[in-house]
């Protein structure tokens, strides 16, 4: 079986692979062919995937002979016309929120393994992407919070007197929040978080900071440990417990998500009016809508003194660790699709396989995605 590495298109930093991971696909029985130059942004250049056991090729070759795909975001349009039906396409393709690309998977018939589907168990953390990226993500919001706020994250006593530690705000403690906890606390910050899942309170407190709670939060077990929709009324409360903490914070952190649906409006535009001048909000829920009104996608506004970051795509910016963990994510899955003769082996009895699985053979078949098509 060829295994083939597409150069991923601008602005995507990462690679799917980087060169480390290669003896562990030749011990699986593939070949491996990645893309002149598909590592270049990743800093692995080309001669060390062909140290370790990768042949170059062309995009076109690639393409056209290929068994499986190793990708980080979908085929664009001419790519997936030239990979031929029965191939096998694995990569984060957020199908919750790409109809048209499931569609068009099933129309040709790809079998597609989409790594943010992978149901959240135990033994399948070695393959969760979202939580590798979210920790990438969670990381460098608190440093990119730390470059654009014009005062001190850290408490100083020098002889010029003594600095206050900044005021930290997260909100939603999941993967990313967590990680942005534990980095702005080594930074010295006073940290609060809020999230609507009670169970996070104790990780918060572990990492030295502070939970903020709101009562009456609807918590659902049936949602795998994710947050769902919230009633109005705690709406309402909510709003104003997150309005008194931003404006006395120097820094709101937001990553709050549901799964599949516009992140929930946690900072009003009347909020951020009222927050100091000087503040930084980064949002990395800016690609689903973000959490807050001011957001822009991609872009970094000042709103009344205050910098509103959006930014839902740091991993890309820091693409060789990104890529490492990415790629180890990957491989990791891949050991559970081929045989100790190196042939594709689908087990959809294996729920790891079956949830990843968005189409095979015309089918969609993961069941979330496939009632979300049927209703779209
Ligand atoms: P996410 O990216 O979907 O959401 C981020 C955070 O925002 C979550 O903690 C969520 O509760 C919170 N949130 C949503 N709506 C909110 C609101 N209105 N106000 C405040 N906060 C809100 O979540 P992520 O980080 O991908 O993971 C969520 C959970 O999934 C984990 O905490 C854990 O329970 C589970 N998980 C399980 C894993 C495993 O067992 N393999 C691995 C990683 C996560």
């Amino acid at each position: 079986m060829i295994i083939g590495v597409l150069k991923e298109q601008a602005p995507e930093q990462r690679v799917a692979i980087l060169p480390e991971v290669i003896p562990t696909l030749l011990e699986l029985k593939t070949e491996v062919w990645i893309e002149k130059g598909a590592g270049e942004n990743a800093h692995s250049p080309d001669a060390d995937y062909e140290d370790a056991g990768a042949v170059m090729r062309s995009r076109s070759e690639i393409l056209d002979r290929a068994d499986l795909f190793l990708l980080v975001s979908p085929p664009d349009k001419k790519d997936a016309e030239s990979i031929q039906s029965g191939k096998v396409l694995i990569g984060t393709f957020s199908p919750l929120t790409q109809p048209d690309l499931v569609k068009d998977f099933k129309e040709k018939s790809l079998t597609t393994f989409s790594l943010d589907t992978v149901p959240r168990i135990t033994r399948a953390q070695s393959m969760d992407v979202l939580s590798s990226m979210a920790t990438v993500a969670g990381y460098r919001a608190i440093l990119e919070a730390a470059f654009h706020l014009p005062s001190f994250f850290p408490m100083f006593m020098s002889a010029a007197g003594t600095i206050k530690p900044a005021k930290l705000l997260v909100l939603g403690a999941g993967v990313a929040g967590l990680q942005a906890i534990a980095t702005a606390r080594k930074l010295g910050a006073v940290v609060e978080a809020f999230d609507v899942r009670s169970a996070v309170k104790e990780e918060v407190q572990s990492l030295g900071a502070k939970f903020v709670e709101v009562e009456g939060a609807v918590e659902d077990k049936a949602a795998g440990g994710y947050a769902v929709e919230q009633t109005e009324e705690f709406k309402q409360r909510q709003s104003q417990m997150i309005q008194d903490h931003a404006i006395k914070s120097d820094v709101v952190i937001c990553t709050a998500q549901i799964p599949g649906r516009k992140a929930p409006l946690l900072i009003k535009k009347e909020t951020v009016k009222s927050m100091k001048n000087g503040s930084v909000i980064v949002d990395l829920a800016a690609s689903s809508g973000g959490n807050c009104e001011v957001t822009e996608n991609d872009k970094t506004v000042t709103f009344e003194g205050v910098t509103v970051i959006g930014n839902s795509n740091y991993p890309s910016g820091m693409p060789v660790d990104a890529s490492r963990m990415y790629g180890k994510n990957l491989v990791n899955f891949l050991k559970l699709l081929i045989n100790s003769e190196g042939s594709l082996h689908l087990d959809f009895e294996d729920e790891i396989i079956k949830g990843a699985c968005i189409t095979h053979k015309g089918d969609i078949i993961n069941e979330r995605v496939k009632s979300y098509i049927e209703k779209s």
